[in-house]
């Protein structure tokens, strides 16, 4: 846990796969947030001393068997709880409220009013409009409970219970479909929890090179640089802590996109005077990847490669005892799967890059506390440039997986001049930053064309660009249409070797966001 003096809430999970979302929600109002798995004891929770609990929603019906469920005693521990959704029911049920199905599900966006200004919904309009997703509500709510809002469907839509500090909504706060949903939250925090906001992340940067200092003390760090946003805040951080006792090892493995190599070498040296191992591995990679088209192979190729290198060049840092990597808050939070099974192998991509513990280091995670767009803040406050904190998420084994099929230099060079001319014209139509990640696809296809009064037969460009926050779930961007022109136009007149070019237009589920 994040220290113990610090204002804090914690997010009881019961699968719900808004739960990031709503710690998400909670640290942009500047209160620090946690998820915990639902089955945490009243005692523990006293222990973490949270500000405000909040019950997250979740897939079960609370009265079937087996449902989860929470210690009943957190309601009398007299810390402010927020029941959202299934949080919501299972709060009451637990107040002796009855859950029941309802007759008419409410799905999506919804007209809801406000019959009670309470703390919870106060300086909300009366008409709100909010996010509703459930097939179960509360029927029947006893004499200590109020009612704060309803909507067609759902009589008890926000409650209140008058003695304890309990509330609840039906609707989903965290999900900017409900218009007003932050400032519930807000509310909440505030008005309710009195908190003080003081998840700031200029704090948190003392914080934590203090807490680096104190680990390292005068050893030397060893920390991988990926040309993402992680690794390069990470290394930032860790530099801002202890100067030159950080060695940054940079493996080209001859799979990144254009220039790539050279930005990120120049925007360390620029920025840093660090210890900087710069290899190039290029031709190490593709001989290994000669004649595999299968991509789960590319991806222990090119995992295992890396691990090999990584080791080798360390070992020629001497006195390096720590390893510093960039892992995330959404990798460490002990999730549970929803369905309760464990769950089947997609792509083994989370593995890829990871070191093993063999390599005897210990490990500084300065960024396991936190989301991405927190790291993004955090990158920028230390000054790193734009260009490299706003990079879209670059895949561990790069362009490999965006050559479907064999990879091979030549076709690594028409992959590299299409991917350059579409993130040029997303940025160059100030799209950039609000798409979450962009990129050109070669397909292990040709296809008839027709240039000049020639016939051929060339390859195919996939272009995907989706929205997302969490890469869970994603949706292809509308990009306009005269953009995606420009891009096709410029991509078959400019990069030899491709005669056409197809817009990717499917939802992660069931596609992926990669196309390997
Ligand atoms: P998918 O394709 O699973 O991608 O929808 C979700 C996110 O993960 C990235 N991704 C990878 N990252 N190694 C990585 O480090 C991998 O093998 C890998 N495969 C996918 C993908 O770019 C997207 O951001």
């Amino acid at each position: 846990m994040i220290e113990e003096n610090k204002e804090k809430v914690l997010i009881l999970d019961f699968g719900s796969q808004y739960a990031q979302l709503i710690a998400r929600r909670v640290r942009e109002n500047n209160v620090f947030s946690e998820i915990v798995s639902h089955k945490i004891t009243a005692e523990q929770i006293q222990k973490a001393n949270p500000k405000g609990i909040i019950l997250s929603g979740g897939p079960a019906s609370v009265y079937v068997k087996n449902a989860p469920r929470c210690d009943e005693e957190i309601i009398e521990l007299g810390i402010p709880i927020l029941g959202i959704c299934y949080g919501m029911q299972l709060g009451c049920q637990m107040l002796q409220a009855t859950i029941q199905p309802t007759n008419t599900r409410e799905y999506g966006r919804t007209a809801c009013t406000v019959n009670n200004t309470s703390k919870l919904l106060k300086s909300l309009s009366k008409d709100i409009t909010v996010w509703m997703s459930h097939g179960d509500q509360v029927v029947e709510l006893p004499e200590e409970f109020e009612s704060l809002a309803i909507t067609h469907n759902c009589p008890f839509a926000a409650v209140k219970h008058k003695t304890k500090s309990f509330y609840g909504v039906q609707f989903h706060p965290e999900v900017t479909h409900t218009l007003q949903g932050s400032q519930i939250i807000r509310n909440f925090l505030y008005e309710i929890c009195a908190c003080t906001g003081d998840w700031q992340m200029h704090s948190y940067i003392d914080t934590s090179v203090a807490d680096i200092r104190k680990q390292v003390k005068d050893g030397r760090v060893v920390c991988g640089l990926s040309g993402g946003v992680d690794s390069a805040v990470t290394a930032a951080l860790i530099h801002k802590a202890i100067g030159n006792h950080l060695s940054c090892i940079f493996v080209d493995n001859g799979l990144l996109r254009n220039y790539e190599a050279e930005e990120v070498i120049k925007s360390f040296k620029d920025n840093f005077t660090v210890d900087l191992h710069a290899i190039d591995a290029r031709d190490r990679f593709l001989n290994k990847l000669k004649g595999v088209a299968d991509p789960e192979k590319k991806r222990k190729i090119i995992g295992h490669e890396f691990i090999e290198i990584f080791k080798e060049e360390a070992k020629k840092i001497s006195q390096a005892k720590f390893l510093a990597q960039g892992t995330l808050y959404p990798d460490v939070i002990e999730s549970i799967p929803a369905h309760g099974g464990p769950t089947v192998t997609i792509k083994s991509h989370h593995n890829v890059g990871g070191l093993p513990a063999e390599l005897g280091f210990d490990l500084v995670e300065p960024l396991r506390f936190l989301f991405k767009d927190e790291v993004r803040k955090i990158g920028e406050e230390l000054g790193l440039p734009e260009e490299l904190v706003w990079r879209h998420p670059f895949p561990g084994p790069g362009l490999a997986i965006r050559i479907i099929g064999e990879v091979a230099k030549p076709r690594l060079d028409i992959l590299r001049n299409a991917d350059k001319i579409v993130i040029d014209e997303i940025r160059k139509a100030g799209l950039y930053r609000s798409i979450a990640q962009c990129f050109a696809v070669l397909l292990p296809m040709s296809t008839v064309g027709v240039m000049g009064d020639e016939r051929s037969y060339e390859n195919v460009i996939a272009i995907r660009a989706v929205e997302t926050t969490d890469f869970m779930t994603a949706d292809w961007c509308h990009i306009p249409h005269e953009i995606l022109g420009i891009i096709s136009s410029r991509i078959i007149n400019e990069v030899k070797g491709i005669n056409r070019v197809v817009y990717d237009v499917s939802t992660k589920p069931p596609s992926t966001i990669e196309w390997e």
